[in-house]
């Protein structure tokens, strides 16, 4: 018998309150108890992502709220910059070529964050770029893109938005939409939301509202003009994800709770001991620069085989870690540390990983990485 424990970068672990509050007998979402439920969603979203615009709640993953924000913004033939650090820069760039866009890429090393000058210069270059899209956390490669900086760039220039991807921030670190001046903003439910797939989320500034208006790209089932005019009466155009949203009220009161800025340093304690830990067992990081609080991605040592400590961490101990995508696969594991998780979930990842080493000859000193942890908890 194992107890299986997710620490892979979504899905993440649902508490037991989510659970437990997804489990009540349906409800019809025409039913004013259901219009209830969605106003406290509708309002424990603009907590999270710290806006007074509406955050729209959509019945698909993430990836549907990025195409959401493209095609409710853009225009065919419209030049678009995409910061393309990792696999989900590239889904960008994807979604963008699929609906005609002119993509102007951005190509940065996996495991460095974008510099923000060379948005600046690009952007100087090519007046025309309607658009800069980017991750604020990669979560192929575990790095913070810097979104502050980059908003900083975009504000001032009335014809260009910043799109950010926070599928995997939003929750673990601080990203106050409206003061920085994030134009558009996406997130999904199965990261630091702790929920199951199946939500994704998307909240436009005024001056991306603007582009709606002009923006001539073919959407049906993403139509956000009309899908805010109904959430806006606590409905949905289409038939919700019910049990879903029922979950996301409960996880959306954990974070009140707890207080979205205790949230955020506890997300911040977690990443730094994973990465104390992880330096200590002599492991080299893949984002040393702009590691994400929301995970960590670690490069697996020369002479140990990526996959198999992968699988032998799931197999001899329960706990769930992920691989590497594109081509970083085999070289790292990335373990997560958004959402539900607490001190004691790092220090068994970590004595986990130092065993599994050991067994697969790597040469560490056991117990090194745990006090490395312990020592962060302790202080
Ligand atoms: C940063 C980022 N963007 C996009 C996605 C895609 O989201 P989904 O798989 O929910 O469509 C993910 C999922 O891992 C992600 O982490």
């Amino acid at each position: 018998m194992w107890k299986k424990q997710l620490f892979s970068p979504g899905p993440t672990p649902v508490p037991e309150r989510v659970l437990l509050a997804m489990a009540q007998p349906l409800i019809h979402h025409r039913d004013p108890a259901y219009e209830g439920i969605f106003q406290e969603v509708r309002e424990g979203l603009k907590y999270v992502f710290q806006t007074e615009q509406d955050v729209l709640v959509l019945a698909s993953s993430g990836t549907g709220a990025m195409e959401a924000a493209v095609v409710n913004t853009l225009s065919s033939g419209d030049g678009v910059l995409v910061v393309r650090g990792g696999k989900f820069g590239e889904r960008w760039g994807e979604i963008c070529e699929a609906y005609g866009l002119r993509v102007v890429p951005l190509d940065v090393t996996w495991g460095e964050a974008v510099d923000p000058m060379l948005v600046e210069r690009t952007l100087e270059a090519d007046p025309s770029i309607r658009a800069v899209l980017v991750q604020a956390c990669e979560t192929s490669t575990g790095v913070l893109h810097p979104v502050k900086e980059l908003a900083e760039v975009v504000r001032g220039r009335e014809g260009t938005i910043l799109v950010v991807d926070a599928i995997s921030a939003l929750g673990a670190v601080d990203l106050p939409m409206d003061r920085w001046g994030i134009d558009v903003m996406v997130a999904g439910s199965q990261k630091a939301l702790m929920l199951p797939p199946g939500l994704a989320f998307v909240a436009l500034s005024e001056k991306a509202w603007g582009f709606v208006g002009r923006s001539n790209l073919p959407r049906y089932y993403f139509d956000l003009s009309q899908e805010r005019s109904s959430q806006q009466k606590n409905q949905s155009h289409f038939t919700p994800a019910i049990s879903l949203v029922v979950g996301l009220r409960e996880s959306l009161r954990m974070i009140r709770e707890e207080g979205l800025q205790q949230v955020f340093r506890r997300h911040e304690l977690l990443a730094r001991a994973t990465r104390e830990a992880v330096v200590a067992m002599g492991l080299e990081l893949l984002a040393p620069e702009a590691p994400s609080p929301s995970l960590t991605a670690i490069k697996v040592p020369q002479g140990v085989d990526g996959a198999g400590l992968k699988r032998s961490l799931e197999e001899e101990f329960g706990l769930v870690v992920a691989g590497g995508q594109g081509p970083l696969k085999g070289k790292i594991i990335r373990i997560a540390h958004m959402g539900y998780f607490q001190p004691a979930d790092v220090l068994q990842v970590i004595a986990a990983l130092e065993v599994q080493l050991k067994r697969m000859g790597y040469p560490i000193e056991l117990g090194k990485g745990v006090r490395a942890a312990q020592e962060v908890f302790a202080s």
